[in-house]
């Protein structure tokens, strides 16, 4: 079956591709997912200047299902690429030469200084690669320069930032969204208003993973001290999932939205599909199972589209939108069900008559 879908211009083999982090770090990782079987890949974040990138050890933190161990949550305080920019131009190139049919993104972040941005959206573009994601999101450590998420909380700066990128590229440009804000659609309209063809989101959110009851230390503990980091895999898919729809049906028709946050199965893709993502990126997944977890995420969304009877992916792209509604209107709907007896016999006076574990699983849906 065809899983290809074109977006800004870009023909996508498949919609699955590889967030920025680690499972884009150098050319060999990209090259090998390419070869898994990846529609496209965003490389780890690249800046001017490398030496200023110097990152710590452990890095990583995980939270586990207190059942059966499973990471559910991951933190990371790991900081964008700390490769030099040189050896990043002859690897873009390398990989674009050998794998001209996949998608490259490159993810750039740079000081909040025009001539800077300007500068590396120059060199990188210069390589052939087919897109920019703009990195305004990363939540730690390179905020202390006034980088990542110090731009993309701030609608003003992100709309500026992204006029200087769109000013100089002559590719799509995307705009990677922090959801460490309010109202994830004003640094989104904003990068719009910049030129941005696409929105990607989310990169992590801002968490401490947990404390260590024996020596009392926040974790990822680095020499006896810790930070807040980035919070990623499952656990983040709901807010991943609420931010993408609000991003659907916020922006204009003609800007993608590509998702990202938790996903680790083909379930979990269509999700994202369903709610306006026309690709998604996988990080904590890739991390955790490895590039040949593509094969599941293809033959699942393959089944799926049998089952349901689409013929591409740009059929799902959206479709669960229009249930979005307002509490009113549930409650109209309800009424006009005939089904107000249910809503009746949930009043908050209900629930002393039994157990609060019982209730609770009355009013759940799933
Ligand atoms: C270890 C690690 C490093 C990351 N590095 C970057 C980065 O350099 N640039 C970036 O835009 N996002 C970075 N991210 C964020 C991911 O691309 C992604 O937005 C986030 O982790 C949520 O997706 P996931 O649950 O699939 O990981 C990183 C995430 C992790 C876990």
């Amino acid at each position: 079956m065809d899983l290809s879908i074109t977006v800004n211009g870009m023909k996508f083999p498949n919609p699955f591709l590889l967030g920025s982090g680690p499972p884009g770090t150098n050319a060999r990782v990209l090259a090998k997912s390419f070869e898994a079987g990846w529609g496209g890949a965003v490389a780890k974040t690249v800046s001017l200047e490398s030496a200023k990138v110097v990152n710590v050890v452990p890095r990583y933190g995980k939270l586990r299902s207190r059942s059966t161990g499973e990471v559910i949550g991951f933190e990371n305080i790991e900081l964008i690429s700390d490769r030099p920019i040189d050896v990043w131009l002859d690897e873009f190139r390398q990989v674009k030469k050998e794998y001209p049919n996949n998608i490259l993104i490159a993810s750039i972040m740079e000081e909040y200084e025009k001539s800077r941005w300007q500068e590396l959206t120059r060199m990188v573009q210069d390589t052939g690669v087919d897109a920019f994601e703009l990195n305004f999101s990363c939540p730690h450590g390179m905020t202390e320069r006034k980088m990542g998420s110090e731009m993309g909380e701030h609608p003003d700066l992100t709309e500026e930032v992204t006029s200087w990128v769109t000013e100089v590229s002559k590719i799509p440009v995307w705009a990677k969204m922090t959801p460490n804000i309010t109202n994830i659609r004003e640094p989104a309209l904003a990068a719009v208003g910049g030129g941005a063809s696409g929105i990607s989101a989310i990169n992590t959110i801002l968490s401490v993973i947990g404390v260590d009851l024996d020596t009392l230390r926040p974790m990822p503990t680095v020499e006896g001290h810790a930070v807040p980091g980035g919070y990623s895999a499952q656990a983040v898919r709901p807010i991943a999932l609420r931010m993408v729809s609000q991003l659907a049906l916020g922006l204009p028709d003609k800007v993608s939205v590509s998702g990202i946050g938790g996903i680790e199965n083909s379930h979990d893709a269509l999700e994202f599909f369903l709610l306006g993502a026309s690709t998604v990126q996988i990080c904590t997944g890739v991390m955790l199972q490895g590039v040949k977890m593509v094969d599941e995420l293809k033959e699942g969304v393959e089944k799926f589209m049998v089952d349901k009877g689409f013929n591409s992916v740009e059929e799902i792209v959206g479709k669960s939108l229009p249930y979005f509604s307002t509490h009113m209107d549930l409650v109209q709907k309800m009424k006009a069900a005939k089904r107000m007896k249910a809503g009746e016999a949930s009043r908050d006076n209900e629930w002393a008559q039994k157990d609060i574990t019982e209730k609770t699983a009355e009013l759940t849906s799933n």
